[in-house]
């Protein structure tokens, strides 16, 4: 050892986002396509149009774009769209950022998928580092199934579940408490999910975008109701659990799991938000519930270096607005954010 050489200098931890109100954020969810195999009724119009391919931020856009939150702090990262995993060659992209779990930068790489193909990339999740899927499943009826998501094909689902279970990736399921279409379902989703050793959480609809169909107001089902209704059946009790995300959790005795519930509307779980989202075209939503954004695909292509697009983030996160007031609007019946969840991603 000569004179000169020094220790390698330890990575400095990147100093976190902190937003105007102090919260630092650390969760950023990345929306790779806006495209998606089912066309569920309270997301989708039937016929819808996606979006011109080159709008969407190409694959090494994106790792370039995660890989820049990495470097400002972002610790979990997930992966939304519309359907991520029918993203072409999408697998390429949870390869490269699982260096960011190797080199203890990134702590979680999870994604939430409608588990159509997962039987086919659950292994391979899992090689990446993936610990944890949340998939979206509204009914144990395959009937309901198909008139809940148009297209979709439960069996399907179900082997793509099984594949991820059997790969040993965490599975939480997640369903839209939907009155009059899946209230008397959900006893049997605690179940069918607790006895597999899988949380189940429920989520009330929320008036994104624009949507022929079922009114989404005479559907909306307050989560008080949907915990009411459970606990007919089942011994409820509080724990401080959490995921990092907006769910609150409840212990269910009779099955030793637990069942989780996601009140956007009801609730204003604002004060602790630490995400944004960014959509597949590049645009950072400081707030999945305000007009607000930045474009952060102009910093991407405009230069091969990062600091413009991290000069982005920044300025985007200097104006996170401090909460949202999600209402459904029955004076004007519209929804409270015209673009749609598959915009934005879930
Ligand atoms: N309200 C509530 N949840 C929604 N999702 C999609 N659209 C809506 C909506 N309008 C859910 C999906 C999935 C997650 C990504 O978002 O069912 O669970
Ligand atoms: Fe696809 Fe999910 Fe929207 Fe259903 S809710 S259409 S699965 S993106």
């Amino acid at each position: 050892m000569n004179a000169h050489s020094q220790p390698p200098a330890a990575a400095a931890e990147p100093a976190p986002l902190i937003d105007p109100f102090g919260r630092a954020i650390s969760y950023v969810r990345v929306s790779v396509t806006d495209r998606c195999d089912f066309r569920c009724v309270y997301c989708m119009s039937e016929h819808m149009t996606f979006l011109p391919r080159r709008d969407l931020l190409t694959l090494e856009e994106l790792d370039r774009l995660c890989s820049a939150f990495i470097a400002r702090g972002t610790k979990r990262l997930r992966i939304t769209g519309g359907e991520p995993l029918v993203r072409h060659d999408v697998m390429t992209l949870f390869r490269a950022l699982s260096r960011h779990l190797a080199s203890g930068a990134l702590e979680e790489l999870t994604l939430t998928t409608n588990g159509s193909q997962l039987a086919r990339f659950a292994s391979e999740l899992v090689d990446c580092g993936v610990k944890r899927v949340n998939v979206s499943l509204d009914t144990l009826d395959p009937g309901r199934f198909r008139a809940l998501t148009r297209t979709g094909d439960h069996a399907r689902v179900m082997a793509g579940v099984d594949a991820a279970l059997a790969a040993g990736l965490r599975v939480k399921l997640n369903a839209v408490a939907l009155k009059g279409v899946n209230e008397d379902e959900f006893v049997p989703l605690v179940r069918f999910a607790n006895e597999r050793g899988m949380d189940m959480t429920f989520i009330e609809v929320m008036p994104l975008g624009e949507l022929e169909g079922p009114d989404r107001i005479d559907q909306y089902l307050p989560m008080r109701e949907v915990r009411d209704r459970l606990a007919e059946t089942f011994t409820l009790t509080e724990t401080d659990y959490r995921t990092g995300g907006p769910a609150r959790y409840m212990r269910v005795s009779e099955t030793g799991g637990r069942v989780g519930f996601i009140t956007p509307l009801t609730h204003n779980f604002c004060e602790s938000c630490n995400r944004v989202r960014v959509t597949c075209t590049g645009t950072l939503y400081m707030c999945l519930g305000q007009e607000d954004a930045a474009d952060l695909r102009a910093p991407l292509r405009e230069s091969a270096d990062d600091a413009p697009l991290v000069a982005a983030i920044e300025a985007a996160i200097a104006r996170k607005p401090k909460g949202h007031d999600f209402v459904i609007d029955r004076a004007t019946q519209g929804p409270a954010v015209s673009r749609h969840m598959s915009m934005t991603g879930g």
